[in-house]
């Protein structure tokens, strides 16, 4: 196990954050050890605000035992999706097409049930594995209340493991998929982001909401709403969370979205 001080903007897509100590642990032992006082679980940092002051929380990452993964069996919650998604299509295996293109660990992807309009993470699980009040327990998906974006897991909850729900189906077939949701992702902009700021209300895309309110380009600091994509707020270089929080309520004092962003602390 490492206990470091960091700045969580080194740890998150959108590059913003202050300080915090960071617990990164590889055993059974160290997650015992280190939910011993109040905690926070950090994925691939990639639906994060974390301010600028930090979070005063231990924060605690995923490695080690819990980065491993056997996709007939058990996967880790630390392991990176991309990476299960291209190794699935390699060995033949469908059911992660959908989540293609999302920088998640699998713990903040089973968390914040991420998806696309072709799948979301609670279609491809068959259990999850999560750690609280001291041990682990194996839910069904149908036990964590799975929503558009949203989870209900046991408070202090954290996802150690999932067995995922694939089928072998041909690989033009798998590949044929995946260049579908590739292409439905070809507007969303490449620089520092942390994705989608606010879900989408129903019947509506909050991007195109923002697009015709003409908040397109608008900037503050080095925090932007991205040209390509209005639900996008991009990081310039050197971001701080007050110029991105700013963004957001000049967005809310028009339009009544619901951030999908988490905001630490
Ligand atoms: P983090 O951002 O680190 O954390 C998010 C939440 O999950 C926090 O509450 C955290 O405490 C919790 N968490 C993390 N790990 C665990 C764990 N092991 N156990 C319990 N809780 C945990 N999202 C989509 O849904 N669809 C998209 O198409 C999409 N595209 C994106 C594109 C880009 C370029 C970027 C930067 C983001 C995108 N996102 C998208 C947002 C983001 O990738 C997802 O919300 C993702 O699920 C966040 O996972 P993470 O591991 O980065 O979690
Ligand atoms: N649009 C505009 N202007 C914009 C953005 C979008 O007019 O600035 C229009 C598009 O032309 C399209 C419609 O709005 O007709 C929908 O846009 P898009 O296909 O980009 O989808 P979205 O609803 O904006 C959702 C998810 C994304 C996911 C894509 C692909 C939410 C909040 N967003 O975006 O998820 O990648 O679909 O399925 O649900 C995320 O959650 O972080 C995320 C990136």
């Amino acid at each position: 196990m490492r206990v470091e001080r960091v700045l969580l903007k080194d740890y998150t897509t959108l590059g913003v954050g202050g300080p915090a100590e960071l617990w990164t642990v590889e055993t059974q032992e160290d997650l015992l050890k280190a939910t011993e006082a109040p905690y926070r679980v950090l994925g691939n940092g990639s639906n994060l605000l974390v301010m600028d002051e930090g979070v005063p929380e231990r924060v605690i990452r995923l490695a080690g035992e819990f980065a491993t993964y056997d996709l007939r069996g058990w996967v880790g919650a630390g392991v990176l999706l991309p990476l299960l998604v291209q190794e699935a299509a390699r060995q033949g295996l469908s059911g992660l097409e959908g989540l293609l293109g999302i920088p998640a660990q699998v713990g903040g992807a089973v968390k914040m049930n991420a998806g696309t309009r072709f799948g979301e993470m609670a279609d491809a699980l068959e259990a999850v594995e999560i750690f609280h009040e001291g041990s682990f327990h194996v839910y069904l998906p149908q036990e964590l209340g799975f929503g558009y974006r949203q989870s209900r897991l046991p408070p202090g909850g954290i996802v150690t493991r999932v067995r995922l729900k694939l089928k072998e189906r041909p690989l033009e077939e798998i590949r044929r998929r995946m260049a579908e949701v590739d292409a439905a992702r070809k507007g969303q902009p490449k620089r520092k982001s942390a994705g989608c700021a606010f879900k989408n209300p129903p019947g509506h895309s909050a991007g195109r909401l923002i697009d015709e309110r003409g908040f397109k380009g608008l900037r503050v600091g080095d925090a932007m709403v991205s040209l390509e994509h209005g639900n996008f707020i991009v990081n310039l270089g050197q971001a701080t969370a007050r110029d991105v929080l700013e963004i957001l309520n000049r967005i809310q004092e028009e339009l009544p979205l619901e951030l999908e962003w988490e905001v630490w602390p």
